[in-house]
């Protein structure tokens, strides 16, 4: 055996890994350099680190939790005037391009089941559309808006960065400028076994996993994107996830108040449809604005109501948030840190003995909204969810392509009348099947100064672009 050999063989005993060899002398010469690479990139500190993360008990079970200060939706007294102010200098900020767009879209997909990045599925309920696309339409459309040209920064993961590099360069960027749109890759870690030993893939590879959303903070700053956006003016970052396409990320009223406010981080909410709907809920963890995942929500706290018999803690999280760049710099600065989730599932583990074979797994993720605890002020925007919200999640069911379209048509058949156009009469479905280039507008207001148009013929229904 060689040097390198022995140098990671050494390094892996000091680290209680040395599992990671077994099997090793059964693999051919090109095998075991292969998988002595795989070994030699492994950062040890890292999977220190993790362990002992994992020997830490769990959280208190009964976190002392308050609702959030909520701009909310239906406006009264001075808060209107207020909303008028803060969409102009939203608008202003927009004009002067201090604000660009960032998606996460570094997931699995795997409950969607789609095996392509998620971003590549055709959600547009006539235009087929991908949900990428259609945020393209919309940088555009802003751009267009508000004068200026819009970046927009993607992470991916290293398990689809390059298809969905590849998708756009074939797409010609959807009609963006291929410089305006900045990828960058999240990290990937090790999976451990509940005993704290590093799982393998295969016989030459371990187990990565992405590191979850909060990934997004490091990753920006590693990949060179904070500088980019640094040096091309930007202040603010327009966040929201590769799976809601009724995110919109400049919203002049948002971003007017997250100024206004000198906010680092900021969020929008909508009412929680009822106790059962799977989102995270914000509110005031022992004083400090967080969000608690739907999983972990004690189920007291979850279905409490008040004397009006509504939900106290009803602040769904739709994952779309302000934040300022600066912000960004002085978290990944090396001071703070955002707490682990542990995600244990069942996952294929590779086992010299009996090949691959299921066994729990821990999967270690940090997520975006834990950086909301370190914002000194924030803004609660809450927000129409027939306007803003509507998740592709699942295959079927709730939160599915299905339940998607159908809310997209609903709210487009709405700007459609608003409009004075033509709109189908109701499918099966309970939905006129009805479809509008962000292009053309995304919300009610765009729609008072268009005339008369006509739909493209589609077997469907109406398609306006
Ligand atoms: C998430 C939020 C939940 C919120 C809901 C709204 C978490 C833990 N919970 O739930 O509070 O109410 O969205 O829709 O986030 N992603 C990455 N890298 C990763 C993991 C995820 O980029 O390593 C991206 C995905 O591509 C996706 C988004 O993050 O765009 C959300 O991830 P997902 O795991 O689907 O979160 P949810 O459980 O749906």
């Amino acid at each position: 055996m060689g040097s390198d050999y022995q140098q990671v063989r050494a390094a892996l005993e000091q680290a209680g890994q040395q599992h990671l060899l077994a099997g090793f002398d059964a693999l051919r010469g090109p095998e075991q350099a292969e998988y002595l690479r795989e070994l030699s990139a492994l950062d040890l500190a890292r999977v220190a680190q993790l362990r002992s993360v994992l020997a830490q008990p769990a959280g208190a079970q009964d976190p002392r939790f308050a609702p959030p200060q909520i701009f909310p939706l239906q406006r009264q007294g001075s808060l209107e005037p207020r909303a008028q102010t803060a969409r102009a200098r939203g608008a202003e900020a927009f004009a002067s391009g201090a604000v660009a767009a960032l998606t996460v879209a570094g997931g699995q997909a795997s409950r969607l089941g789609y095996d392509a990045p998620k971003g590549v599925y055709p959600i547009g309920p006539l235009s087929g559309w991908s949900l990428f696309e259609i945020f393209a339409r919309k940088l555009r459309a802003a751009g267009a808006r508000y004068g200026f040209r819009p970046l927009w920064y993607l992470m991916t993961s290293p398990a689809n960065d390059a298809q969905t590099r590849a998708y756009f360069e074939e797409r010609g960027f959807f009609g963006l400028a291929p410089e305006q749109v900045f990828f960058f890759p999240q990290d990937m870690l090790p999976a451990l076994s509940p005993e704290g030993l590093v799982i393998r893939a295969s016989a030459t590879s371990l187990f990565r996993a992405p590191t979850g959303h909060g990934g997004v903070l490091d990753a920006l700053q590693r990949s060179g994107a904070l500088a980019h956006a640094r040096e091309h003016r930007v202040r603010q970052f327009a966040y929201f996830q590769v799976d809601n396409p009724l995110a919109s990320p400049f919203d002049p009223l948002f971003f007017g108040l997250h100024l206004a406010e000198g906010a680092r981080m900021s969020s929008k909410v909508v009412k929680k449809r009822d106790a059962a709907e799977k989102v995270g809920v914000l509110g005031y963890l022992d004083d400090k604005l967080s969000c608690i995942e739907y999983s972990d929500m004690p189920a007291h706290l979850r279905e409490s109501v008040d004397e009006r018999g509504e939900l106290v803690y009803s602040a769904g999280n739709i994952a779309i948030h302000a934040i300022e760049l600066g912000f960004v710099e002085e978290l990944t600065r090396g001071a703070l840190e955002l707490p682990w989730h542990l995600a244990k599932k069942k996952m294929p583990v590779f086992d010299p003995q009996q090949g691959l074979v299921e066994r729990e797994g821990i999967k270690f993720e940090t997520f975006v909204f834990d950086a909301l605890g370190f914002s000194p002020q924030s803004v609660v925007l809450e927000v129409a969810r027939e306007r803003e919200f509507s998740p592709v999640k699942n295959a079927s069911g709730a939160d599915s392509p299905a339940t998607t379209r159908a809310d997209m048509c609903r709210l487009h058949a709405g700007y459609a009348q608003r409009a004075g156009w033509e709109v189908p009469t109701a499918g099966s479905e309970g939905h006129p099947w009805i479809e509008i280039d962000p292009l053309l507008g995304e919300e009610p207001e765009h729609f008072d100064t268009h005339g008369p148009r006509h739909p493209q013929r589609h077997p469907k229904g109406h398609l306006y672009s």
